[in-house]
């Protein structure tokens, strides 16, 4: 009958075929197949078993393997190959298959092995599965089952690998799957189920070998039964929240090799008898409350990867883990370990990883750590390590982070070490480093950080440093450096930051420097600098911090410098002349001046010869008089008249409230400026967590500013009386932090029930805004592209260059703003957090976790953002630039931007889903960045590269994924190193 309606659908097909060989035609007709990876699978062979993907038996010439990885294929399960009768393996491994897994799938009678890992599969579970009888391994990794898994599932009869990894399953992971005792591995990491304990019914599974519940939301302790899983080899219950102690039994596990516990709250120590347990190789329980000290038997082991960070450990770290000829990785940062760093340390093992940062470890850095010359990142940061950099050190070619700074290192720095070829930081600060900056750090192309300050580094800056193409910073102050800036500087194109204050520099600036596009900071305070100050400056785009103060620069103070928006600005101190340029000729810019005796300018008490020598006699004497007091009266009546008015104002608002008032920066205004203009006319946005106004001072600027929610009902119901609960601290982080790409907050004005944040106006609104109004085609690709990169940009910052990092946990296309130049600035970032502990009395949802369409899918079971939730918010962004669509529309139905751009691209192709706004000439990275952006929101926070990586890939465009298989990205498997927490946890 089959085999009549293949004929009636494909009349050309030959005779000759046989029956299988017609079924596998069917199951080609239903696939889409891009890639041709089945064109050679001819209707005119008289069977398929030389046909790409197929085996047969060798007796018998029926199929019995059909593999079709890797190939690219699209469209539903084809369920025609479940009347391949010999059928015993099948892997669809990485695909394109969507639609749901039938039911019939059983009529695979003979199936041992179905892997249909990495595909597009919807749906729940087929619960008919167990029904066939021989199935043993089972790979579902990497797809959208969604729902509880099914009742039938501790059914299954010979199964040993169970894997639905990273799914949508929800519910919980229920108990009969204890039931399953041929199980061998049990693989049900990164599921969204609901939070619950570890079923004690696993415990059954004695034949286990492999537990991989990662990121499962389990909660309680670890159940005692699981002591019987006695051949466990890969024990893996790392990012829940689980409690008490690591249990004693677990050396018992006589086979295990690796265990991974981190990301728990664990509490006690780690268990004696760990020497019992000779295969273990990795061992990771960081991120819990684990205390006591690192037990020397676990340390005798021959470990490959130890990481104990961000935990409470005490005591040494026992010498006998240098002796470990597999030892790879040690992570001991944020702990509380002391003594000596084994001296053996590296000689016996290929170590690669390296960090022991924020312990308070003294003595000598190893001499070996490179001995085995795969040495790629050490971070030694905040200990009391001293004596010298070993030399070994210099001649590591691996290298690729360096950080050492604030410990007690003294002598001069090996001179290998600043010509390291793959090397991107070198961070000494804080020592007592002397001897010079060797000239062959031309040779370390990849830098992009040098950080050498509060040293004692001596002689010049090397001309040679010009050519460090990378170099984004270069901090070098507190040192006792001489000579004159080399010339060659104007050349480092990337530079952000330039810090030489409190050095012995001389001579003059060099020619050139508005070559310096992307300078943010200029520091040359207290050196012997002269000259003039080149008109140049004025015209560094980004320059927002300018401190040339105690020096002996001479002549005028540019007019060009009007030009500049700085935050910080100090010429004071210098031998400066003439007059001011007539913006700074004001009273709030005084201090930025002081100290250059013959520098005039109309600001009270600055230069008090001046009227003596131009005054042209007693009659212009007599007007200034006379003015000057009209203006004295007239000041005293607008004065007193403010003082009433705003006195009236806060009485309005509330009787006993007083105004504190936080700043830093400068201000040219005061706090009930900013009060009176708080009216509704003025407001210019609302969000989740206060409205918005803009506010015109009296001297023309704007700024914006943010009157929190939620606080009088905070005070309602505490009876007045709560504490400050930490607002201020976090608005000072927030108010400290300055970056090109991020909405400088002014200052913050607080009352006990009353909040104002005060941040800089950015007269172009919200990319939200634009993006999604009329105007919308304003804004062509290349200012959206410049736009995705200022953004990440600053969120780059905040996730790694802040310490602590700092998450923003609210992404939106609305929190980036534009400047004049449309030029992108991150806003609003952290204020959640302020806000959640502030109105502790109202818990808003939005408010905690971000805005509709942007939340990242497992906030939904881990109710947790950190960086990986930003990045997922971000992506969405990149989307919203690339399609020029709201992350909501009910145009999607169901759907968000995510999924839409997802389904749309699979079903009509790329050109749905770019903006038509959008030039296609731009069309080849338009499509970029629209892969980064769903790399970005990959399901899997795992999968999502950290920022720095975000913004990298945005730069160079080095990374090629096909839209299709973004998904599929990431390594996924139970021995997975992420090592973002580098970056993240010790920046
Ligand atoms: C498979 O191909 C080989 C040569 O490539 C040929 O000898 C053999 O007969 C073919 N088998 C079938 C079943 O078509
Ligand atoms: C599945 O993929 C095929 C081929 O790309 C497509 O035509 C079809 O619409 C998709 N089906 C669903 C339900 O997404």
């Amino acid at each position: 009958m089959i085999l009549l309606l293949l004929f009636l659908i494909c009349p050309h097909l030959v005779l000759s075929l046989n029956q299988e060989g017609l079924y596998l035609q069917h199951v080609k007709l239903g696939l889409d197949d891009p890639d041709g990876f089945l064109s050679n699978w001819n209707d005119r062979d008289d069977s398929p078993c030389n046909w790409t993907g197929i085996s047969c038996d060798s007796l018998t010439h029926s199929v019995n393997s059909v593999d079709l990885s890797n190939a690219n294929l699209a469209g539903p399960f084809p369920i025609y190959v479940c009347y391949l009768h010999n059928l015993s393996y099948l892997s669809f491994n990485n695909n394109s298959i969507n639609g749901t897994l039938p039911l019939e799938i059983s009529k695979c009678g003979n199936l041992e092995t179905l892997i249909l890992a990495q595909n597009f599969i919807v749906g729940s579970l087929p619960g008919s599965l167990p029904e066939i009888p021989s199935l043993r391994f089972v790979d579902l990794l990497g797809n959208n089952f969604s729902g509880d898994i099914p009742v039938s599932f501790g059914g299954f009869r010979q199964l040993e690998v169970l894997s639905i990894v990273g799914n949508l399953l929800s519910g919980n992971i229920p108990s009969f799957l204890g039931n399953i005792s041929s199980l061998k591995q049990l693989n049900l990491s990164y599921n969204p189920f609901l939070p619950s304990p570890v079923p004690p019914e696993l415990g059954n599974l004695t034949n286990l070998e492999i537990m991989w519940l990662t990121g499962c939301n389990l909660v309680g302790k670890i159940p005692d039964s699981l002591s019987k899983l006695k051949n466990l080899v890969d024990f893996d219950l790392a990012l829940n929240s689980l409690e008490g102690p690591i249990p004693e039994w677990i050396t018992g596990f006589s086979s295990i090799v690796q265990i991974e516990l981190y990301n728990n709250s664990l509490t006690g120590g780690i268990p004696v008898g760990m020497s019992k347990l000779t295969r273990l190789r990795n061992f990771d329980v960081s991120m819990n409350q684990l205390e006591g000290p690192i037990p020397e038997e676990l340390c005798s082991l021959p470990l490959g990867s130890l990481n104990l960070y961000e935990n409470q450990f005490q005591g040494a770290l026992p010498a006998s883990i240098a002796l470990s000829p597999n030892l790879f990785e040690l992570r001991l940062f944020n702990n509380r370990l002391n003594g000596t760093l084994p001296s053996e340390l590296g000689k016996n093992s290929p170590l690669v990883w390296f960090d022991v940062s924020d312990n308070q470890f003294s003595g000598d850095i190893p001499e070996g750590l490179c001995e085995n010359a795969v040495l790629e990142v050490v971070l030694l940061l905040n200990n009391m390590l001293k004596g010298a950099i070993p030399e070994g050190l210099g001649n590591c070619e691996s290298l690729t982070r360096i950080r050492m700074r604030d410990n007690r290192l003294s002598g001069p720095v090996p001179e290998g070490l600043w010509s390291l070829p793959y090397l991107s930081l070198l961070d000494l600060m804080g020592n007592n480093l002397t001897g010079g900056i060797a000239k062959n750090v031309s040779s370390a192309s990849e830098l992009s950080g040098l950080l050498i300050s509060r040293n004692r580094f001596t002689g010049s800056i090397p001309e040679e440093l010009g050519q460090l193409d990378s170099l984004v910073e270069f901090s070098g102050s507190d040192n006792l450096l001489t000579g004159s800036l080399p010339g060659t500087l104007v050349n480092l194109a990337q530079l952000g930051r330039l810090d030489l204050h409190n050095n012995k520099l001389s001579g003059e600036l060099p020619q050139g420097i508005q070559s310096w596009k992307k300078l943010n900071e200029l520091n040359l305070a207290s050196n012997e600098l002269s000259g003039e100050i080149p008109a140049e400056l004025g015209s560094l785009p980004v320059l927002n911090y300018l401190d040339l103060s105690g020096n002996y620069f001479s002549g005028k103070v540019p007019l060009e410098l009007q030009n500049l928006k700085l935050n910080k600005f100090n010429l004071s101190n210098n031998h400066l002349s003439g007059d001011l340029p007539p913006l700074y000729a004001k009273e709030n810019y005084k201090d930025s001046f002081l100290g250059n005796p013959r520098l005039c300018g109309d600001i009270i008490g600055l230069c008090p010869s001046r009227e003596k020598a131009k005054s042209k006699g007693s009659m212009w004497l007599f007007r200034s008089i006379f003015i000057l007091a009209g203006l004295v009266f007239f000041l005293g009546v607008v004065w007193f008249y403010w003082k009433y008015r705003s006195y009236k104002k806060v009485k309005k608002g509330s009787e006993k409230s007083k105004w504190i008032l936080t700043s830093f920066y400068k201000l040219g205004f005061s706090e009930y400026e900013i009060l009176d203009c708080l009216d509704e006319d003025n407001v210019i946005g609302s969000g989740a967590s206060g409205k918005v106004y803009k506010a015109v001072l009296s001297n023309g600027e704007a700024v914006a500013v943010k009157k929190l929610w939620g606080v009088s009902k905070k005070v309602d119901l505490n009876g007045g009386d709560a504490p400050d609960d930490g607002f201020d601290a976090e608005v000072e982080t927030l108010g400290k932090i300055r970056h090109k790409n991020i909405v400088r907050l002014w200052c913050s004005c607080a009352t006990r029930d009353c909040k104002l944040l005060v941040y800089e106006y950015m007269p172009n609104g919200s990319l939200g805004d634009l993006l999604h109004s009329t105007k919308g085609g304003l804004l062509d690709w290349p200012m959206r592209y410049k736009i995705a990169i200022d953004a990440g940009e600053g969120l780059s910052y905040l996730h790694h260059d802040c310490v602590p990092s700092i998450v923003h946990r609210d992404v939106k296309s609305n929190n980036i703003l534009l400047d004049e130049e449309y030029g992108a600035r991150v806003a609003d970032f952290g204020v959640a957090k302020v806000i959640e502990g502030f109105g502790k009395g109202q818990k808003s949802m939005s408010v905690i976790a971000g805005s509709c369409g942007y939340i990242a899918p497992e906030y939904a079971y881990t109710l947790r953002v950190n960086e990986k939730s930003d990045i997922y918010s971000f992506g969405v962004v990149l989307l919203e630039l690339v399609t020029g669509r709201l992350p909501i529309d009910p145009e999607f139905g169901e759907k968000d931007l995510v999924k839409w751009v997802c389904t749309t691209i699979d079903q009509k192709g790329l050109d749905q889903v770019i903006d038509s706004n959008l030039d296609s000439c731009f069309k080849e990275e338009i499509s970029r960045v629209l892969n980064i952006g769903l790399l970005c929101t990959s399901d899997l926070p795992i999968n999502r590269p950290s920022m720095r990586r975000v913004v990298q890939m945005l730069q160079e465009f080095s990374v090629e994924h096909k839209a299709k298989t973004v998904k599929k990205e990431g390594k996924l498997s139970p021995y997975y190193y992420d090592d973002s927490t580098d970056q993240v946890s010790t920046v």
